[in-house]
């Protein structure tokens, strides 16, 4: 066979520098066994995705309410009835044109993955005082055996000095859970699936060992893409992420950028043609510029996922199976969130193969413990005047951050511009926005010029704002997972914060998960939602109590809306 050999210049990057690299790993096993394709909408073989007796990708169903009537009645349909759409429009028209490399054509030079060189009293402890740590920090290991010891401290972690200067820099105490497990297996080169509450560090959990990992390969020549690639699912967090590669990768050298959708290409593809070490991307405009021919995954060894969860339902899942395609198939993956759904593991084995998989806190969904949660059950049109009346309490303290969630652009638009009018600091963003403007809001608030920011789930994944002291759920989001990531925006490191929930018969299908987080997480759990539960959360009989007679108009549509998770693209 004429296998065609992807070159490494072995000799130009300097292996001792980063404290890890002299060790020779010997042949990695580089078959990886490069799978079919399969269906695009459920994964599995044998179908085309159209054929896909899973359905998917469909409309969620109309039928928003009539109810409201007035100036701010109307039809919410366009906007929140994005799901078919952007289904289609990812699943089939995104990467149309890319080719999958068959990988079997190709020598794959090993490369090095394995860099865990703890100082011998962490390698060296006793598994009593393993697991003594690991209780202390609740960290259970989910799947997996041969599991590295975690690092304890700083210290003894083995990190170079460009690493820890910039910990240092940061004034980190110590490893969070997550870091302290997760380094120790992304450091060795294991496949990990990483959940850990909101604000706990991930970012640095994989950000780290990507930077030891790219340090210890050959140099980029000119051409190659990139060694450490992590995809996010919104233009913000892509940013926030690279931010942070930055701060960390400067000290080396290493060269990162952030590919997003709506901000001009030219600089990013400059970027590109520079050479980066790290890129972060957000899927469509990483599908966008590898069709373009500007961007080649074949020195990617390094793969994040951050939000996994999300980035594998279904409004994203094809595009992700376009891009690992692209990346060998003995590359590392790495998979982090705070949440992970059933429904996405099955899937996840698809581009893990081998794994570990960790988990800090409760196994099962659960909230950051530092954050206040409070759940008023009410109706429809009573959320305008609670929010009103929560704003006087908390909203004109200039040191308090508040972040508002509503469920539409539209409803995002209107509250912000009522709050103004009442002369509150609020702005917002959502996915009809410019992205300058997205950008400029979200700088603004993180500044504290604006401390009332009212948003999409744009803003739910990932974003770490310091000093978030509410968040305010006008309208309940489409999933138990959002509502974690949503409230996980205050209470960040070891702050803490409050989440005032608006919750009304509508979301009642949700009200048994939500009962379960509060519970978990040792809240006063509302009567009224208890009652909701205890109705099946269907509450067909106590449709006056909690309000049905504003929801006459919605019939089916509202419930049906408790099955599916995920998705929602176009309502952002
Ligand atoms: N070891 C540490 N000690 C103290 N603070 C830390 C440590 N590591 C990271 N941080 C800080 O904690 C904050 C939250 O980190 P990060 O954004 O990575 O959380 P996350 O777990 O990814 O949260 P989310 O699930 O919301 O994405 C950041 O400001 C980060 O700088
Ligand atoms: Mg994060």
């Amino acid at each position: 066979m004429n296998h065609k050999k992807i070159e490494f210049n072995m000799a130009s990057r300097n292996f001792e520098r980063n404290g890890y690299g002299a060790r020779s790993q010997g042949g990695y096993d580089n078959g990886g066994g490069s799978r079919g394709q399969g269906c695009f909408k459920c994964g599995e073989h044998g179908h085309l995705s159209r054929e896909c007796p899973k359905g998917g990708g469909g409309g969620r169903g109309g039928g928003f309410r009539g109810g409201r009537g007035g100036s701010r009645g109307g039809s919410f349909g366009g906007d929140r009835g994005g799901y078919g759409a952007s289904g289609g429009k990812y699943s089939n028209d995104v990467g149309q044109n890319l080719k999958r490399p068959e990988w079997q054509n190709f020598e794959l030079v090993p490369f090095k993955k394995n860099f865990y060189s703890p100082h011998t009293n962490i390698r060296d402890a006793t598994p009593k005082d393993v697991e003594r740590f690991r209780q202390m920090n609740e960290i259970t290991i989910q799947r997996g055996s041969d599991i590295p010891n975690p690092i304890t401290n700083f210290q003894e972690a083995g990190f170079p000095d460009y690493v820890m200067k910039e910990i240092r820099n940061q004034q980190f105490e110590k490893p969070t859970a997550i870091q302290a497990q997760g380094w120790s297996l992304a450091l060795s080169g294991q496949n990990t699936v990483g959940i850990a509450q909101t604000g706990s560090g991930k970012t640095l959990a994989y950000l780290l060992p990507g930077i030891i990992h790219v340090n210890a390969q050959p140099y980029l020549e000119r051409g190659d893409g990139p060694i450490v690639l992590c995809l996010a699912p919104t233009r913000e967090l892509a940013q926030q992420i690279q931010e942070v590669a930055y701060s960390f990768g400067k000290a080396s050298k290493l060269k990162s950028t952030c590919i997003f959708g709506g901000a001009p290409k030219g600089p990013q593809l400059r970027d590109l043609e520079n050479g980066c070490e790290i890129v972060i991307a957000t899927p469509g405009r990483l599908i966008d510029i590898l069709e373009m021919g500007k961007i080649n995954l074949r020195r990617c060894t390094y793969l994040v996922l951050d939000e996994a969860d999300r980035m594998l339902d279904m409004g994203f899942e094809p595009q992700i199976r376009k891009v690992i395609n692209q990346i060998r198939p003995d590359r590392q993956v790495l998979m982090w969130s705070a949440t992970w759904p059933k429904e996405v593991r099955n899937l996840a084995e698809d581009f893990l193969q081998d794994y570990i998989h960790i988990n800090i806190g409760a196994h099962g969904l659960h909230a950051n413990h530092n954050i206040l949660q409070i759940v008023d059950v009410c109706e429809e049109h009573e959320k305008e005047h609670k929010l009103g009346r929560l704003l006087e309490e908390i909203g004109c303290e200039p040191q308090n951050k508040i972040l508002i969630f509503t469920e539409t652009k539209r409803k995002a638009d209107e509250l912000t511009r009522l709050m103004r009018r009442d002369g509150y600091p609020a702005m917002c963003i959502h996915g009809d926005k410019q992205q300058k403007e997205r950008d400029w809001v979200l700088g603004e608030f993180k500044r504290g010029s604006t401390t009332i920011l009212v948003a999409t789930d744009v803003a739910a994944r990932g974003l770490d704002v310091d000093d978030v002291k509410f968040v305010v759920n006008y309208d309940y989001p489409n999933n138990s997972e959002d509502y974690i990531h949503r409230i996980g925006r205050t209470g960040r490191r070891n702050n803490t914060g409050t989440a005032y929930t608006f919750f009304t018969s509508a979301n009642s299908p949700k009200a048994k998960d939500l009962v379960e987080v509060l519970s978990e997480a040792k809240q006063v759990v509302n009567p009224k939602l208890t009652e909701m539960v205890m109705c099946g959360g269907f509450n067909r009989n106590a449709n006056k109590r909690y309000g049905g007679s504003s929801f006459g108009g919605r019939g089916g549509g509202g419930r049906g809306r408790g099955g599916g998770r995920g998705g929602g693209y176009g309502r952002w």
